[in-house]
């Protein structure tokens, strides 16, 4: 009989030439375990996911529940569906007031391509300022914003005007100008090996922001949902973005992610071209 092992390398994509092809059986709260009933701890969280632990009782409740009534019922946006609404709102409740409009996404990188294309239409700017070891996802545009040119030699031409400043260095800000269309930003630098910003930085970032028209995104994809402490890390700064990128947990292990704005910036996407954004799922 062919193994699953064999399967995994004969009929899956690989992305790496060394996968790490540990077989799980099942996953409990923190733990992982092996098919030869090896219990491993899992530190990664499946990169920042499972922030409430796996197969967590209240989380295998909302799906069942779910699985009852309904899966999948047209393209986003269209219909009234309980669930997404309920969730727009208990997170909107616990966001700042001009955070009050959540669009719903497959992943996180589709949340920043979502932040990229408000942010033109807010300002009908196209450059962007990103960070040196930033990481916001693996799709054209998000790769554009992406830090290392290592991940994004082999996939030129990206999208072009980008500027890259970079991270804690006050004195690059000023790069920062009428031509941005936005400033997108890990608050916390999560792959980069968990930068944190140094106390004045993201005030004096809003700050130019604010001087120079650019919108403030924050990519919380892997800070969000309780991962620092709070739900989100800008409370702790006490710095609001005007758009905010979520992503990983927020599913609690399903494929989600959202950029969550204003309603004002968000009717943007209501006309020309009406379905500014759009997804199935
Ligand atoms: C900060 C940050 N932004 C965006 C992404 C991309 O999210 P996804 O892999 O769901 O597309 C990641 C994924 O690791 C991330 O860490």
């Amino acid at each position: 009989m062919i193994s699953d092992r064999q399967l995994f390398l004969r009929h899956l994509a690989q992305t790496s030439e060394n996968p790490m092809m540990l077989e799980i059986e099942r996953a409990e709260g923190v733990y992982l375990f092996g098919h030869d009933g090896k219990k491993y701890i899992d530190l990664i969280s499946g990169i920042s996911v499972s922030n409430v632990g796996h197969l967590h009782p209240k989380v295998v409740f909302a799906i069942e529940e779910q699985l009852k009534h309904y899966l999948h019922l047209m393209v986003y946006g269209e219909f009234i569906q309980s669930p997404q609404v309920s969730y727009a709102k208990l997170l909107t409740d616990h966001l700042p007031e001009k955070l009050d409009s959540v669009y719903f996404t497959n992943s996180g990188t589709e949340a920043t391509e979502g932040a990229m294309k408000l942010a033109k239409r807010v300002t009908g700017r196209t450059e962007f300022v990103s960070f040196f070891k930033s990481y916001h996802g693996h799709t054209q545009g998000a790769l554009s914003l992406m830090g290392d040119e290592y991940w994004k030699h082999a996939y030129r031409p990206l999208i072009p005007g980008n500027r890259l400043l970079p991270f804690n260095d006050i004195h690059a800000i000023d790069q920062i100008t009428e031509k941005t269309a936005a400033v997108i930003m890990e608050p916390i630098q999560a792959e980069a090996g968990v930068i944190l910003p140094q106390p004045a930085f993201l005030p004096e970032i809003r700050k130019r922001c604010n001087e120079t028209g650019a919108l403030l995104i924050f990519d919380e994809i892997q800070t969000g949902v309780g991962r620092t402490g709070t739900l989100f890390f800008f409370e702790q700064q006490g710095v609001i973005p005007d758009i905010l990128l979520l992503a990983k947990s927020l599913g609690g292990g399903l494929p989600l992610g959202a950029f969550i704005s204003s309603q004002q910036y968000m009717q943007l996407l209501t006309h020309d071209p009406v379905l500014g954004h759009l997804t199935t799922f």
